[in-house]
C-alpha cells in the first residue's frame, strides 16, 4: 500500500472528502455482518473505520473482521466528517494492509486489577486513561522548562551519584562507587545553590531518590523534581513566583489537554480558579485551625457525607447485581461487571475514608506545635481551600538543616510547602537558605552531618554570600492533582515504588 497519503487521526481536519491513509493499531472492533467498525488509534487520537462488505476484496474482509485488539494495520479511505464518532471523523475504508495480526492481547475493554496492569505496564501505556495522562505529563514537563526559560533562569545539571546528604539521612539509597560508600540524589538543590552564584537565576530538573519507607499514594521511590533557585531573593518574593509557575502549568494544561482531562474525569471548574494569588498560612495559623472547632466540625460533616455515599453507592450495587442475573445480551453483562469493579473499587475507598476519619481528627484535635505536619494533617487543611495554599515559617526542629532561621523568631525558618488544594497536599518545598557560615555550620552539627563533606557548600556562605532561596516542585505529584488520579504511581511511565518495581 502507498504511503504517500498517511496522515495522523489528529490532522484528519484538514482531509475531509480526501482519500487517506491512517496506520495504527486495532482499538476496538464491531460488526454487524456486512459492516465492520474499526476503531483505530495512531498516537494522536481514535477514528471510526468503517468497512463495508464488497467495497474491498472478500478476503481481506475477512481477515479484517478475524483482527484482534492492537494488531497493527493500515486503512486508506475517504474522510468523513461524522460528530457522533469518536474524535468527529469517520474514514470509508477501500483499502487496507494488515501488518501484525495479533491474537489474545491481555488489556481487553473491561476493567483489570491494578497489580495486573502494573505488571503489563509495558502495554498498559496504551490503553486511553494511560494514554491522556502521558500526554498530560509531557505538557507538564514542558510548561515547566518554558516558564523558567522565558523568565531568564538558566538550566544547570545537577549530579545523580552524590557524596552530600541532601535531605535526610533516613531516606539514602546507597551507590558503592569503586569502592567508596555515595548515594542517588534526593535533591540538586546544594548543587543549584553554587551555580546560582554565577548565574542568579537558575534550575535543575531530573529524577531524584528517596528510599523512604511509605506506601502511600503519594510517595514514589523515583521521581521527577524541578528545582529553581535564585540569588537575592526574600521568602514573599519566592511565594510570587511559585504561585505564578504552579499557575503557568495548570493553564497551559488546561490550553493543550482539555480532551484528555475531560476523558479523566479532571475537575476542569476547580482548574480554572488556578490564579494567583494562593491563600497564604503560618505553620502556626495551621495548628490553629487543626486543633480548633472548624476542623472538629468540618470532619464531622465529612463523615456524614462519606456514610450517604456509602449507601447510595451500596444500593447502586445491589440493583446492577439483580440486573445482571436477568436474560441480557452479553456486551450489557461485560458492561455492568466494569460498572460493579469500578463501584466496589469506589466502595472500598469510601470505607477506608470512614475508618481514618475518627483518627485523623484525633491526629488533628491533638497535634502539638513543633511536630512537622503528617500527611492527614495536610489533607485536612488542604480539603478545606479551593486553591493552592502556601504554609510557611515551619518550626526549626522539624525542617533541613539548610534553612534559614527566621531573623525575627529564631524558633521558625523562613521556608514553605504548597499544598494543593481540595485534599491533595504538598506539591512544593522550599525556604530561604541559611546564608550565615557559623549559623550553617552549627545547623549541620545539630542534625549529625559530617561538616567535611560539606566544605564545600560552606565556602558558598564565604565567598560573596547573599540572601537566596529556591523550591523543588514533584512533577507526579502536580500531575496527579492536576488530573485527579488518585495514586502518583500512574504519573510516570514506569513507577518505582517502595514495596514493588514491575518492570
Ligand atoms: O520538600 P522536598 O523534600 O524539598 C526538597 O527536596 C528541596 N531540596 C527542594 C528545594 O528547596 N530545592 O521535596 C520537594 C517536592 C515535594 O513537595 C513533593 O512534591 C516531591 O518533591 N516529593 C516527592 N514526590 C514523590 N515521591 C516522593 N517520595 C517525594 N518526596 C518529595
Amino acid at each position: 500500500m502507498s504511503n504517500n497519503n498517511k496522515v495522523y487521526i489528529s490532522e484528519l481536519t484538514n482531509s475531509v472528502g480526501k482519500e487517506v491513509t491512517l496506520a495504527g493499531w486495532l482499538y476496538q472492533a464491531r460488526s454487524s455482518g456486512k459492516v465492520l467498525f474499526l476503531i483505530i488509534r495512531d498516537g494522536t487520537g481514535l477514528c471510526q473505520c468503517i468497512v463495508e462488505k464488497g467495497k474491498i476484496p472478500d478476503e481481506l474482509f475477512e481477515q479484517l473482521k478475524r483482527l484482534g485488539q492492537e494488531s497493527s494495520l493500515m486503512l486508506t479511505g475517504t474522510v468523513r466528517a461524522e460528530q457522533r464518532s469518536v474524535g468527529g471523523y469517520e474514514l470509508s475504508v477501500t483499502n487496507a494492509e494488515i501488518i501484525c495480526p495479533t491474537e489474545g492481547y491481555p488489556i481487553t475493554p473491561k476493567s483489570h486489577g491494578v497489580d495486573f496492569l502494573l505488571k503489563n505496564r509495558h502495554l498498559h501505556l496504551r490503553s486511553h486513561r494511560q494514554w491522556c495522562i502521558g500526554r498530560i505529563r509531557h505538557t507538564v514537563i514542558d510548561a515547566i522548562r518554558r516558564f523558567f526559560n522565558d523568565n531568564g533562569f538558566i538550566l544547570i545539571d545537577t549530579p545523580i551519584i552524590t557524596t552530600i546528604v541532601g535531605e535526610d539521612q533516613q531516606s539514602l539509597f546507597e551507590v558503592d562507587y569503586f569502592g567508596s560508600p555515595m548515594h542517588l540524589a534526593q535533591t540538586g538543590q546544594l548543587y543549584v545553590e553554587s551555580a546560582a552564584m554565577s548565574y542568579g537565576k537558575v534550575y535543575c530538573f531530573g529524577p531524584t531518590f528517596r528510599a523512604e519507607k511509605s506506601k502511600t499514594r503519594r510517595h514514589l521511590t523515583e521521581f521527577w523534581m524541578v528545582e529553581p533557585e535564585v540569588a537575592f531573593i526574600d521568602l514573599p518574593a519566592l511565594l510570587e513566583l511559585a504561585e505564578n509557575f504552579v499557575s503557568f502549568i495548570v493553564a497551559q494544561v488546561l490550553q493543550n489537554n482539555r480532551s484528555d482531562l475531560e476523558t479523566l474525569g479532571s475537575d476542569i471548574a476547580s482548574l480554572e480558579k488556578i490564579t494567583p494569588p494562593f491563600y497564604r498560612l503560618t505553620y502556626t495559623d495551621a495548628v490553629d485551625i487543626l486543633t480548633g472547632q472548624k476542623t472538629k466540625d468540618f470532619l464531622a460533616e465529612q463523615l456524614n457525607d462519606l456514610q450517604t455515599q456509602k449507601q447510595q453507592t451500596e444500593s447502586r450495587i445491589a440493583e446492577l447485581e439483580t440486573e445482571q442475573t436477568g436474560q441480557i445480551k452479553q456486551w450489557k453483562k461485560d458492561k455492568i461487571a466494569a460498572e460493579l469493579i469500578e463501584l466496589c473499587a469506589g466502595l472500598a475507598e469510601t470505607n477506608t475514608k470512614i475508618e481514618n476519619n475518627p483518627r485523623h481528627a484525633a491526629l488533628a484535635a491533638e497535634f502539638r506545635w513543633g511536630k512537622d505536619l503528617g500527611g492527614s494533617d495536610e489533607t485536612i487543611i488542604s480539603q478545606m481551600h479551593d486553591k493552592p495554599i502556601f504554609v510557611t515559617h515551619y518550626p526549626k526542629r522539624a525542617k533541613a538543616f539548610y534553612m534559614k532561621t527566621d531573623p525575627k523568631n529564631d524558633k521558625v525558618v523562613e521556608n514553605f510547602d504548597l499544598l494543593a488544594p481540595a485534599g491533595f497536599g504538598e506539591i512544593i518545598g522550599g525556604s530561604i537558605r541559611e546564608d550565615d557560615h557559623d549559623l550553617l555550620l552549627r545547623r549541620i552539627g545539630e542534625q549529625g552531618l559530617n561538616p567535611e563533606t560539606y566544605n564545600w557548600y560552606l565556602d558558598l556562605r564565604k565567598y560573596g554570600s547573599v540572601p537566596h532561596g529556591g523550591f523543588g516542585l514533584g512533577v507526579e505529584r502536580t500531575i496527579a492533582w492536576v488530573t485527579g488520579e488518585k495514586h502518583i504511581r500512574q504519573c510516570i511511565p514506569f513507577p518505582r515504588m517502595m514495596d514493588k518495581v514491575y518492570i
